[in-house]
């Protein structure tokens, strides 16, 4: 079943098509790998899903509904979380209060419960943080300050932080980028635990090796269109995916 659909989806900023037509089907409890060279349209497809732009036409659908004029936070309540290319965080504040806002931003608890801070609501949140700091491999960390963690351990947090959210469908922006090789093996079995765990995984990431490794099915984008989809092998051999990358298809 698809979680995520989108339908001719196209998004225009002035004379150029950043997103032209794109028609893709998320199977529940896959992670769905999205690649593509630089420019595809691969971020600005995610902000297209999360709620961030509104296509110019074409639309998505959420479980079978149709949320392509909802808000960002409406999808997010409905469990569609993202995390950004670029690491975004809550930098002066400590590892384990990031993640609690995670919990915040996305109603995960409401903000009444925030306010009165009833005991039992006050435990709760504090065994998810403390759930998500040992999954993250962050516990550690609990007081630094996001700012003075190594970038890899910056990006892990942003999962984190969005995992806090309960995603159903988590979209995940390069989350592989300037990590070492031992963080992005810990990362892939995170991913992989995520995926058991019933959430349902969108991948955009140039490391090919590791979208080869954890992915079901890949889309490829090039210049906003769908160049290719299939098993990481069908896109391996695909003749036009490399020449995609390499700069040599119009
Ligand atoms: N807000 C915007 N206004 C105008 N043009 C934009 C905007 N956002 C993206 N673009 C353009 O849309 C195209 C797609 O950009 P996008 O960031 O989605 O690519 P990408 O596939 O994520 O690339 P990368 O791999 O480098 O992150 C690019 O030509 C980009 O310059
Ligand atoms: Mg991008």
């Amino acid at each position: 079943m698809s979680v995520l659909s989108l339908k001719g989806v196209t998004k225009k900023f002035g004379g150029l098509t950043a997103v032209n037509d794109v028609n893709l089907d998320v199977n529940a409890g896959t992670i769905h790998g999205l690649i593509g060279p630089n420019g595809a349209g691969k971020t600005t497809l995610f902000s297209l899903i999360t709620g961030f732009y509104t296509p110019t036409s074409g639309s998505i659908l959420l479980n079978g509904k149709d949320v392509t004029l909802t808000s960002t936070s409406h999808r997010a309540r409905k469990g569609l979380v993202r995390t950004f290319q670029g690491t975004v965080l809550f930098p002066d504040q400590n590892v384990a209060q990031n993640i609690a806002n995670g919990m915040l931003a996305t109603g995960a608890g409401s903000w009444t419960d925030w306010f009165s801070e009833s005991q039992a609501y006050a435990k709760i949140r504090y065994q998810e943080v403390e759930r998500l700091l040992q999954f993250a491999r962050l516990s550690d960390l609990r007081n630094a300050a996001a700012r003075d963690l190594s970038h890899g351990q910056q990006r892990v947090l942003g999962i984190a932080i969005a995992l806090a959210a309960k995603p159903r469908v988590l979209l995940l922006d390069e989350p592989f980028t300037g990590m070492t090789a031992s963080e992005k093996d810990r990362l892939v079995e995170m991913l992989q635990s995520i995926r058991q765990g019933g959430t349902t995984v969108v991948l955009v990431e140039h490391d090919m090796r590791t979208v080869m490794r954890l992915c079901e099915v890949i889309t490829v984008l090039n210049f906003g269109s769908v160049l290719t989809e299939g098993t990481p092998e069908h896109v391996r051999r695909h003749p036009e995916v490399m020449s995609a990358y390499l700069g040599t298809t119009a």
